[in-house]
């Protein structure tokens, strides 16, 4: 299939490139649209065909479950099929924005959405762009991220061409995705609430609106299997090996390394003499904004290795740090 690229203005986007990319999915084609964290991968959620073009075009394994995306909270609890008071607390703070809920999944949404599960995962994106192309479809869309299952997630339409091109009808271009990393995904058909994948909102903030809720980290530590079916260890990851290593260990690992190299610093540069370095900001937010780019951009470098520089072991850094961390797993 050939692919098409519309640009769209990124807060107001026009009308008719909207209006088509909405009839593109009602076809029950494929559209990757910005959202506030990275590109997504739409098709109809409520329509089976349209849900398996979505696992052939990114290779993804069939029990993998997608995320459902809808305008906000009232279509959210329309499709499930209850909607717990953590679900409405949680969306009543944070959404349209960066956080996928994990509720029980109602009967118009089929089962293979959800890889079998009895639950789905639903959010509402804030970005101006997804916004207008949700209320334009009028029923629930799917959208993974928008690249090959284990590869890089994309930030801008260029990765999301150079990973899926001639597998997805349409792609609507607004430019750079301002968060950069996925959505904070919560389970609440638990209780407590459980972080199933850190993001941008992080626990803290979480706690202020459903107190007990935990990380699958301290769960674990306390006997509870992990639950979430997607979260292998390998994944986001580069075709560079990475290695992470803390600023006064970079020049050692650089001569144990397989060039040509590459390094991901923060801050500041370096100074390591390599095929390319990137600095990226010293703050969790800039730095997970600018997280995959960078990536990208080693990979198409031709870095054999990254140098990753540690970053903080702050909570701020929660969702960065599980980026990082499963891009450099064997
Ligand atoms: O920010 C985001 O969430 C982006 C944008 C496009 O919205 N989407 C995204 O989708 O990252 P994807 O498919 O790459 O990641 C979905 C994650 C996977 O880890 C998956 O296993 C998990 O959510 N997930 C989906 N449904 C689930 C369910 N019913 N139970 C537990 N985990 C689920
Ligand atoms: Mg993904």
């Amino acid at each position: 299939m050939k692919t098409e690229v519309i640009r769209v203005d990124p807060r107001e986007p026009a009308e008719d490139a909207i209006r088509y990319a909405a009839d593109v999915l009602l076809r029950g084609g494929l559209v990757a649209f910005p959202t506030e964290t990275v590109y997504g991968l739409g098709a109809l959620a409520d329509d089976r065909s349209a849900i398996a073009a979505v696992y052939a075009a990114k290779g993804r394994p069939s029990y993998n479950p997608l995320i459902v995306h809808v305008p906000g909270a009232d279509e959210a609890r329309a499709i499930a099929q209850r909607w717990p008071p953590a679900a409405q607390a949680l969306a009543q703070a944070f959404w349209p924005g960066p956080l996928t809920l994990v509720v029980p999944r109602g009967s118009t949404i089929p089962e293979t959405l959800s890889a079998g599960l009895p639950t789905m995962a639903v959010r509402a994106p804030r970005h101006a762009v997804a916004q207008a192309l949700l209320r334009a479809v009028g029923r629930p869309v799917a959208a993974p991220s928008a690249n090959p299952s284990t590869q890089l997630s994309p930030t801008r339409a260029e990765h999301v061409i150079k990973g899926l091109s001639g597998r997805v009808d349409l792609i609507l271009d607004a430019g750079a995705c301002p968060l950069g990393i996925e959505s904070t995904v919560v389970d609440v058909t638990r209780e407590p609430a459980l972080v199933l994948r850190p993001g941008s909102i992080t626990l803290a903030e979480l706690a202020m609106v459903t107190p007990e809720v935990a990380t699958q980290d301290t769960r674990a530590a306390s006997g509870v299997p992990r639950a979430s079916p997607g979260l292998e260890a390998k994944h986001y990851a580069p075709r560079a090996r990475l290695v992470l290593a803390p600023r006064e260990a970079l020049a050692e690992a650089a001569r144990r390394a397989a060039p040509p190299l590459g390094v991901l610093a923060r801050g500041t540069t370096t100074g390591l003499e390599v095929a390319r370095e990137i600095v990226l900001p010293e703050d969790a937010r800039g730095y997970a904004s600018g997280l995959f780019a960078a990536l990208h951009a080693l990979d198409d470098t031709g870095c054999r290795t990254v140098l990753v520089e540690r970053v903080p072991e702050d909570p701020q850094w929660d969702g960065v740090r599980d980026r990082l961390a499963r891009a450099s797993a064997a």
